[in-house]
């Protein structure tokens, strides 16, 4: 059986992705040092899939725990998903961020080139497109970063693009994810963000369970149709298969891949509020409140390129990604807490 390491795999993402790579017939390896998920995520996913994944609890950045699991474990690709995410808390703690996402990714490659794993795929993500000129966005628009966490994002694209001029026998893929949201549709599994909620959908999830009094809705003076800012959200489970698709082709494949996985549509804020009112079946208050620093008016993918090449689409719609995402938050109001 293939195995394959996912560091940061008891992550949102990542353990989406799990359950995507078990259903494939593959073995994840899981190493992840809980900053920000919970270990109760691998009985979730063992209830789903019927399997355990190996659990390893330890840095990306501890070589000799990386070096342990590659003698132990014949690995064949790496998922890369670890990392820290909060793009204002990047601005607060830059060091933090380019320690953990630029450093323990250096030690993870060197630690796949000790051990001739050669076939890398990247959690990249759309915030390396900066402010896009037009939309939607192709994997050709040119790059740029407006925080260190799109610094990081961006700054270990290139180390990838470097590593492969050196090598250029490995396989390394980027993914550019637009906007996860969504959760398995066991209702057993979801995201579940520590602290306040920076992202729209937990927030609004948050606030239709009770825990939260209202949304603030950052800015309704943008030019687009409603005021307010259009996002492309994709389905957390579409991007798990992704991610699938993408071992699949491009792992034995030399050369870097790049791709977009996103839907190719936009919607408002406010359109994304009246779908989560729609699904939970109860009003969702929000107040307007000033732009949020940094934000931009309107962003989606252009995903061709992947239907195209991983003959992969995202097939989940907007109903089922806010219906998914309340049955999680309403069968688990404190997450993964209870
Ligand atoms: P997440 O925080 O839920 O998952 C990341 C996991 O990595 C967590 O379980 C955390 O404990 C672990 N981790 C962090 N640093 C680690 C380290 N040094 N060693 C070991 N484990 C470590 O985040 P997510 O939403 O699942 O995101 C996964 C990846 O996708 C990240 O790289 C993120 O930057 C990227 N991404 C996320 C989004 C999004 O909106 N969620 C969008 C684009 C890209
Ligand atoms: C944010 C990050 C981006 C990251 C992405 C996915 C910022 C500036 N950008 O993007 O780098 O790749 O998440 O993790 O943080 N909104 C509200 N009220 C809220 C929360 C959000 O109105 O409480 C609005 C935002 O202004 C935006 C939309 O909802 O228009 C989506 O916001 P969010 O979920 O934070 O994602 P992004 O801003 O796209």
């Amino acid at each position: 059986m293939e195995k394959v390491l996912v560091t940061g795999g008891t992550g949102y993402i990542g353990s989406h992705t799990c359950l995507a790579l078990i259903a494939d017939g593959k073995q994840p390896i899981i190493i992840d040092n809980l900053c920000n998920s919970k270990p109760i995520v691998l009985d979730r996913i063992e209830t789903i899939s019927g399997k355990r994944p190996v659990f390893y609890e330890g840095d990306i950045r501890d070589r000799a725990l990386l070096d342990r699991i590659f003698e132990e474990h014949q690995i064949q690709s790496v998922i890369h998903f670890a990392a820290l995410k909060a793009v204002g808390e990047s601005t607060q703690v830059p060091l933090r961020y380019y320690q953990n996402n630029i450093a323990g990714t250096l030690n993870l490659l060197e630690a796949m080139q000790a051990h001739g794993v050669k076939s890398f795929i990247f959690s990249s993500s759309a915030t390396v497109y900066g402010d896009p000129a037009s939309v939607p966005i192709t994997e050709e628009f040119p790059r740029s970063a407006t925080n260190p966490y799109g610094r990081s994002k961006l700054m270990i694209e290139e180390i990838c693009e470097d590593q492969l001029k050196a090598e250029n026998d490995w396989s390394i893929t980027l993914l550019r994810y637009f906007n996860p949201v969504g959760a398995h549709e066991s209702g057993t599994m979801g995201e579940d963000p520590s602290g306040i909620p920076n992202n729209l959908m937990p927030y609004i999830a948050q606030v239709a369970i009770g825990r939260r009094d209202a949304l603030s809705v950052f800015g309704n003076d943008y030019p687009t149709a409603d005021g307010t800012g259009v996002r492309d959200y994709i389905h957390v489970m579409d991007l798990a298969e992704g991610h699938v698709k993408a071992l699949n082709v491009c792992s034995a494949k030399q050369g870097l891949h790049v791709y977009n996985l996103g839907t190719g549509q936009g919607y408002s804020v406010l359109e994304m509020v009246k779908a989560f009112s729609d699904a939970a079946a109860r009003p969702i208050p929000y107040q307007i409140e000033p732009r949020r620093p940094g934000d931009i008016a309107e962003y989606w993918a252009n995903p061709a390129k992947a239907e195209r090449e991983l003959d992969w689409k995202a097939s989940r719609t907007l109903s089922q990604m806010t219906a998914d995402s309340w049955r999680w938050q309403s069968q688990n109001p404190m997450g993964y807490e209870e």
